[in-house]
C-alpha cells in the first residue's frame, strides 16, 4: 500500500484545514441543529483499530443502497461514499473485513483504481481507492459496489425457526465494536463520524428498521415482490452505530416520541415491559440536558441478540431477555438512553477510551432510575454493580483493570470487560460525592454540550473537567485522585462502597440459609424485589476457594423446589442460580442449564454458565459439549466465537 509522505507540520496543517469547514457548523455543540460535517478527528484520536488516514481523506457521509437476499445471506449494492480530501490527495483508504468488492467508480461512473491490502486477523484489510489528485480542500463521491458474506460478523441470518413467529427469516447487525467494516466499506473508526443514508431492498412480507429517520413508513413497491425501505440519519455519528434490521416486526407507541418494535406475537408483552421508557426520556433530559435525535424507539430482538442492549441511534436494539413480566431489568434501557449523550453524542475517540462511552453511561444509567424509581432501587443496583466489580478487579491482569487501555495489536473486544462499566461508574460517583451534586451535575451537562458530536479522549476528559470542574482549587484536585483512577490499576483509595439498608434482610437470609444451614422456607423470597433476589444467590462464603464445594445436594434441592428455581422465569435470576448450582455438579439443574443455553444466546449469560461448566472437570465439560452442539446453531457469531475459543467447535 502506498502512502503519501506527509511532513508533521504540514499533516497537522491538512488536519486543521479539514477541521476548519467543519467549525463553522458546528457552534460549540449547545445548538440543538447538529453539525452537518463532524469536525475532523485531532491527532490525538489516532485509533490503531483502522486503516483510514482521515487527515488525507475522511468519509463525511455513507450512502448505501443495498438489497437483503435471505437464499443467499448476503447484502449486495453500493455504498457512495461522499469525501472530504486534502490538497493533493490521491486516495481514500476504507477498512474492510470478508466483503466482495466488485467495483468502485466516480460519482459519474468511470471506474476507479482500487486495491486490497493484506487481511488482518482483527483489523480486516484497507481498501484503497485511488483518483486523480486535485488542488485545494475538495469533496468528492466514490460508489463501491460489494456483496457481504454469509459469515459476515456483523450480521445474524436467522431461519423463520429461530423467531418467535416461526414463519419468516429474519436479519439484524451488530456493529460496535469493529464489525460494521463487515458490512458498510467506510472508515470504521468511532472518530471518523458520518451521515447516512439508506435504501434497503428486503422481501415484501418484511420490514425494515434502522437506526435513523423513516423516511417511507410503508415501504415501497419494488420489482420481483420486494419493498424498498428508505432512511437518513442527519446527526453525524461513528459508524458503529450504523444498523439494521429486517423481520416481521410490529411498533407499538409509549407517548408521542418513544415506542417498541418487535415481532407481533411479543409485541403486548414488550409494550407493556417497556412503558417506563417514556418517561425515563423525561428524567434523561432534566438532568443533562435535551434529547437531541428525535424519536427514541426500541426494537426487541430475537433470542439469539448477543447483547444485552445496543445504543443505535433512535432506536436501541434490546434482549429479550429483559422481558421479565414485571419491569424489574429495565434499567437496560436506561443505559442504552443514556447512551444518547454519552456515546452517540459525546463518543470514546479510540476503543482504549471505552470507559468513556461506558462508565458514563453507566453512572447516567443510575442516575436515571434514581430519578424514576427513587434512591433506594438505585442504591441498590449500585451495590450490585460494586460486587461484580470487586469480582472482576480480582480476576483480571492489573493492566486491564486500568480505565483508560492500550488495545494496540488486540481484539478491542478482549479489552472490554465490567471494569469501563463499574469503575468508570463509580469514579464518576467518587468525582461527584467530593464535588457535590449541585456542581458535579452542572459539569457534566456542560460537557454534553461542550463535546457533542465529538470524538473524546481520556486525556481531553481530565483537561475538560480541571478547567471546568476543578477551576485551580487544589484541595478538589488532591481530593479527586484524577489520574490514579484513569491511569492505575485497581481502586483508588477515595473509592467508596455503596451500602444499601435494603440488602440487610437479605444477607440476614443469606448466612441463615447458606452458612447456618437453615430452611429454605425461611427465606423471605416473595417480600423481595429482584435485585435483593440477585443479591441473595450471589451471596459466597468468605475466602471461598476456586472449585470448592460448599452447599451440600440436599440444601441446593431445598433451594430449587422452595423457590421453584426451575420455573423461574427472570433471566438474571435464573442464571445467578445456574451459576451456583452448576458450580456444585447438581444434576437437576442440568435441565434448567440446557433450556437456558439453547432458548437464547445473549453472551453475558451464555459464557459464563458455559465457563462454570468448563471448570467441572470430565463432568462439566461433557456436559458443556453436548448443550453448545444443540446450541450453537442459535448463537450469534459474536457469541458463538467466545465459546468456540473454550468449548471448541463442536
Ligand atoms: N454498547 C454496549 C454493548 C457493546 C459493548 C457492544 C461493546 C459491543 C461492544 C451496550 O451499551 C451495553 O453496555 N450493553 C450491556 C447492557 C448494560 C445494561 C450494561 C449488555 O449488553 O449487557
Ligand atoms: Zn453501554
Amino acid at each position: 500500500m502506498k502512502r503519501k509522505a506527509f511532513g508533521l507540520v504540514s499533516a497537522l496543517a491538512l488536519a486543521a484545514a479539514l477541521g476548519v469547514s467543519a467549525c463553522s457548523t458546528t457552534t460549540g455543540g449547545a445548538s440543538m441543529t447538529p453539525p452537518a460535517i463532524a469536525p475532523a478527528p485531532g491527532p490525538q484520536a489516532v485509533d490503531s483499530h483502522t486503516y483510514g488516514r482521515p487527515e488525507i481523506a475522511r468519509v463525511v457521509d455513507v450512502a448505501l443502497d443495498l438489497t437483503a437476499n435471505f437464499q443467499a445471506k448476503t447484502l449486495s449494492g453500493t455504498a457512495t461514499l461522499d469525501l472530504l480530501t486534502a490538497p493533493n490527495a490521491g486516495e481514500v483508504i476504507l477498512d474492510i473485513r470478508n466483503l466482495d468488492i466488485q467495483s468502485v467508480s466516480d460519482a459519474a461512473g468511470q471506474p476507479l483504481r482500487f486495491d486490497i491490502g493484506p487481511d488482518d486477523a482483527i483489523k480486516g484489510q484497507p481498501l484503497t481507492v485511488h483518483f486523480p489528485a486535485a488542488e485545494g480542500d475538495g469533496r468528492r463521491k466514490i460508489i463501491v459496489r460489494y456483496s457481504t458474506r454469509p459469515d459476515a460478523a456483523a450480521l445474524q441470518w436467522l431461519t423463520p425457526a429461530q423467531t418467535a413467529g416461526g414463519q419468516k427469516p429474519y436479519l439484524f447487525s451488530q456493529g460496535q465494536a469493529i464489525l460494521t467494516r463487515t458490512w458498510v466499506p467506510t472508515q470504521d473508526s468511532p472518530g471518523i463520524r458520518q451521515t447516512y443514508s439508506a435504501r434497503i431492498t428486503a422481501p415484501a412480507d418484511l420490514t425494515v428498521v434502522m437506526s435513523a429517520d423513516h423516511l417511507t413508513p410503508e415501504g415501497e413497491a419494488a420489482p420481483n415482490g420486494q419493498k424498498t425501505w428508505r432512511f437518513r440519519m442527519n446527526n453525524p455519528i461513528p459508524p458503529y452505530l450504523i444498523a439494521l434490521g429486517v423481520g416481521e416486526l410490529a411498533f407499538a407507541p409509549f407517548d408521542n416520541r418513544t415506542g417498541v418494535w418487535t415481532e407481533p406475537s411479543r409485541l403486548a408483552a414488550a409494550q407493556w415491559e417497556l412503558e417506563p421508557t417514556a418517561a425515563m426520556v423525561t428524567a434523561a433530559e432534566k438532568l443533562y440536558g435535551p434529547y437531541r435525535w428525535g424519536r427514541y424507539d426500541l426494537l426487541v430482538l430475537p433470542p439469539s441478540f448477543p447483547f444485552g442492549g445496543m445504543e443505535n441511534p433512535k432506536l436501541t436494539f434490546a434482549t429479550p431477555t429483559i422481558i421479565a413480566g414485571d419491569r424489574s431489568l429495565v434499567s437496560l434501557v436506561a443505559h442504552e438512553l443514556a447512551h444518547s449523550w454519552s456515546g452517540n453524542l459525546v463518543t470514546n475517540a479510540t476503543w482504549n477510551d471505552f470507559w468513556l462511552n461506558e462508565g458514563f453511561t453507566s453512572y447516567f444509567e443510575n442516575r436515571i432510575m434514581e430519578s424514576v424509581y427513587g434512591h433506594d432501587l438505585a442504591v441498590q443496583e449500585q451495590v450490585l454493580a460494586w460486587d461484580g466489580l470487586q469480582d472482576e478487579l480480582k480476576s483480571l491482569p492489573a493492566d486491564d483493570t486500568k480505565l483508560h487501555l492500550n488495545l494496540t495489536g488486540r481484539d478491542p473486544d478482549d479489552g472490554m470487560n465490567t471494569i469501563a462499566y463499574d469503575k468508570g461508574a463509580a469514579f464518576l460517583r467518587t468525582i461527584e460525592g467530593i464535588a457535590g451534586r449541585e456542581k458535579f451535575d452542572a459539569w457534566m451537562r456542560g460537557y454534553f454540550d461542550r463535546n457533542a458530536y465529538r470524538p473524546m479522549t481520556t486525556a481531553m476528559f481530565l483537561d475538560d473537567i480541571r478547567a471546568h470542574l476543578v477551576k485551580g482549587d487544589a484541595r478538589l484536585e488532591t481530593a479527586l485522585k484524577l489520574d490514579e483512577w484513569v491511569y492505575q490499576p485497581g481502586l483508588p483509595s477515595n473509592a467508596v462502597a455503596p451500602v444499601s439498608h435494603a440488602f440487610e434482610p437479605v444477607d440476614v437470609a443469606a448466612v441463615a440459609f447458606f452458612q447456618n444451614k437453615g430452611p429454605a422456607s425461611a427465606i423471605p423470597w416473595s417480600g423481595w424485589n429482584t435485585q435483593q433476589r440477585q443479591r441473595f444467590l450471589s451471596w459466597r462464603p468468605q475466602g471461598l476457594a476456586a472449585n470448592a464445594d460448599w452447599l451440600t445436594d440436599a440444601q441446593l434441592g431445598d433451594l430449587q423446589s422452595t423457590l421453584n428455581l426451575a420455573n423461574e422465569g427472570n433471566s438474571e435470576l435464573i442464571f445467578a442460580w445456574l451459576q451456583i448450582a452448576l458450580a456444585h455438579r447438581y444434576q437437576p439443574s442440568v435441565v434448567t442449564a440446557e433450556k437456558f443455553l439453547t432458548s437464547q444466546g445473549r453472551r453475558k449469560f451464555v459464557l459464563p454458565l458455559f465457563q462454570t461448566l468448563w471448570n467441572e472437570g470430565d463432568w462439566g465439560r461433557a456436559q458443556a459439549r453436548r448443550i453448545y452442539a444443540e446450541a450453537r446453531p442459535l448463537y450469534h457469531p459474536v457469541t458463538a466465537g467466545s465459546v468456540d475459543a473454550l468449548v471448541g467447535r463442536p
